[in-house]
This record gives structure tokens, sequence and C-alpha cells, in this order.
């Protein structure tokens, strides 16, 4: 089965079984994400994906295409929304992009640029997290973690070895390795498992790299998320 909705006014074409937000990637439409990997079941966790169907919003990772809908998602209100939800991020964990290692390719920085957020203008809640240094090769900041599990779903269900999860709810909620150290380097974690390169943010990150890609000719230096984002799909 397939048929057409209407996304911002344009027609897009689906088939059965693909979400809002596959539908509109395929036909060309870049809609925000941070959980969502095209290798993996959504997960709908971010929210950034938001778009409004019927008055509603809903995560257009998650929801099923249907013909006739009419989705609105780039608008003043729903970029409003995903700003707020970009500022929340922010304040929920401890991202110092100047200094941080993965900044110009983080995906949290690059839509904060692209969505225009200029602060986040809620109190920042400074969680104290801890740093694992404890891998030969790979160094974890728990501090930039946004909770994808996309780490989680990789080590479990590509590399097979069930590294990673996330612990407790709420403002407690954080990434734990399992160990019964709790330590990277006391698990068979490697740096070319996927769980290594899939990171959004700038918690997992090869050691002895630095800030060697110099400004300008990082991911997100010379064009938006929005743009970087479809170009790879092609
Ligand atoms: Fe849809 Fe994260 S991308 S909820």
């Amino acid at each position: 089965m397939s048929g057409t909705f209407l996304f911002d006014g344009q027609p897009v074409p689906f088939t059965d079984g693909q979400t809002i937000l596959q539908a509109a990637r395929a036909a060309g439409h870049y809609i925000p994400h941070l959980c969502w990997h095209p290798d993996f079941p959504p997960h709908g966790s971010c929210k950034l994906c938001i778009v409004k169907v019927a008055g509603r919003h809903v995560s257009s990772c998650a929801m099923p295409a249907k013909e006739g809908m009419e989705v609105e998602s780039n608008t003043p209100e729903i970029n409003g929304e995903r700003r707020a939800l970009l500022q929340m991020l922010f304040v929920e964990g401890n991202h110092f992009c100047p200094s941080c290692e993965k900044s110009g390719n983080c995906q949290l920085q690059a839509l904060a640029y692209d969505l225009e957020m200029l602060t986040p203008r809620f109190n920042h809640f400074f969680p104290d997290r801890p740093v694992d240094a404890s891998h030969p090769e790979v160094l974890l900041d728990f501090n930039r973690c946004i909770f994808c599990e996309l780490c989680v779903r990789a080590s479990r269900d590509v590399d097979h070895k069930n590294v990673f999860a996330l612990t407790e709810r709420g403002i407690h909620k954080h990434l734990v390795v399992n160990a019964e150290s709790g330590r990277l380097g006391d698990t068979d974690f490697a740096a070319n498992d996927l769980a290594a390169s899939i990171c959004p943010v700038g918690v997992i990150l090869r050691k002895r790299v630095g800030f060697a890609q110099p400004i300008g000719a990082r991911k997100y230096d010379a064009q938006p998320i929005h743009v970087v984002a479809m170009q790879e799909d092609k």
C-alpha cells in the first residue's frame, strides 16, 4: 500500500510502514532529529523530530505516514519548540562546546546553530558526571550524554557486546558501562565497534585525536546540518 501526504504544503509519497520522517527524508525534506538513526528502529526520546499533525504534536520518527495527513514541520511554532527542547538538553548535561573535541562535528551543537538557539534560557543543572579514561583507545565523557541510546543499541544489537546501558530515571538518568567495575577498560569494547563511532555528541571519543581537524574543515563548519544530512543520503 502506498499514498501521499502533505508536508509543509508539498505532496510527499510514502509506502506502507514508512514513518513521516522516513518518507519526508526520502522526498528530500529534512526533519531535525538526534535519537533517530536510519539503521535502527525509532527510539522516540529526544523529540527533536516533532511535527504538527491535525493540531497535535507527534514524533515524526515514530509516527506512520497516512494518506492525506497534513504535516507541519518547518514553521516558527515547531522550530520554537525544537529550540526549547535543545535548550533543555544543553542545561541537563555539561556541554562546553569550545573545549569539546566533538565541536564542529556534533549534532547537538549543529542543530542549535541551525535552529538559531542563542542561549539555554533555563538554569543549568551542572550534573556531577564522571569521565572514564580507563580504555586504552577510547575516552568516555558522560557529561555530554543526551540519552539517545544509540551506543546502547549499537553495542547490543550490532556489536553484540552489550557494553552500555541507561540507568535510573528523570534527572538521575545516566549512561553506565556494563562491567562490575563500571569502567570501559574492563569490557571487550573495541575502537572499531559501531558503538564507538555512533555517538551524535561528544561522549565517546578516540584518544590521541584531539582537535586534529582544523576549524573550517569540520563536518558542520561550511554547511548547516539540514544540508549536510541530506547530502549524506545521496
Ligand atoms: Fe524522533 Fe528523537 S528523532 S524522538
